[in-house]
């Protein structure tokens, strides 16, 4: 009898210690200084939209092209882009600003990339640069980059942006809601 006691005792004490892990490690999350919700659109290079294209592969792996996403899971294409961001989901709303960098899918087993990029604004409103960086889980439905830096209004800054994929045609064109969460600001 007093050995499952002291065993429901010791139960009891890993259960609260665990949990006070558990909250410790949330409570130690500072609350975002600043928080911006953008929308980017990306219209790749088709063979046929050269006027409208705002991305290009400009890498491809041995069997693939670049006019044609790579198959299967467009494992080794990489891709610029200089893709305009709006306030809203529009693609004709007046941009805001752009989106610069590259992308590179990196699994053949399921649809993955890496996204290496910036914002950059010039406008009265915004100047400066946020500087983005990780890994995309494209099938998941959203995804957290690190925000490495910035420049500008967005001096020294760092935090955590978390894509959702908002539109999606044709291998051709997608649109990217970014909710940008900024932890330190200057
Ligand atoms: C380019 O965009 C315009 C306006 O969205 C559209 O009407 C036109 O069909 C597009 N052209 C090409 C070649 O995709
Ligand atoms: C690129 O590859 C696709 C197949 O993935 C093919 O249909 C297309 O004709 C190729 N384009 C060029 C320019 O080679
Ligand atoms: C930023 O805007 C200013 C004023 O409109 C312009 O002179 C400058 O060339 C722009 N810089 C870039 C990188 O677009």
């Amino acid at each position: 009898m007093a050995a499952t006691k002291l065993i429901l005792a010791l139960l009891l004490f890993l259960l609260v210690c665990s949990s006070n892990i558990a909250s410790s490690k949330n409570s130690r999350r500072p609350k975002p200084c600043r928080r911006l919700v953008l929308y980017f659109h990306d219209i790749i290079y088709n063979g046929k939209n050269a006027k409208n294209a705002t991305s290009a592969i400009v890498g491809s792996p041995a069997w693939g092209n670049k006019t044609n996403l790579a198959i299967p899971n467009r494992f080794g294409d990489v891709v610029i882009f200089d893709d305009p961001i709006t306030l809203d989901s529009n693609l004709r709303s007046t941009p805001i600003g752009r989106a610069q960098g590259l992308y590179l899918y990196d699994k053949k087993e399921i649809l993955t990339a890496w996204f290496g990029f910036s914002f950059v604004f010039n406008s009265t409103q915004l100047k400066g640069t946020i500087n983005f960086a990780g890994a995309d889980d494209i099938m998941k439905t959203t995804r957290d980059l690190s925000v490495v830096g910035g420049t500008g209004d967005f001096f020294m800054t760092r935090g955590i942006a978390t894509l959702m994929t908002d539109a999606y045609e044709d291998d051709r064109y997608f649109r990217l809601r970014v909710d940008v969460q900024l932890y330190e600001c200057f």
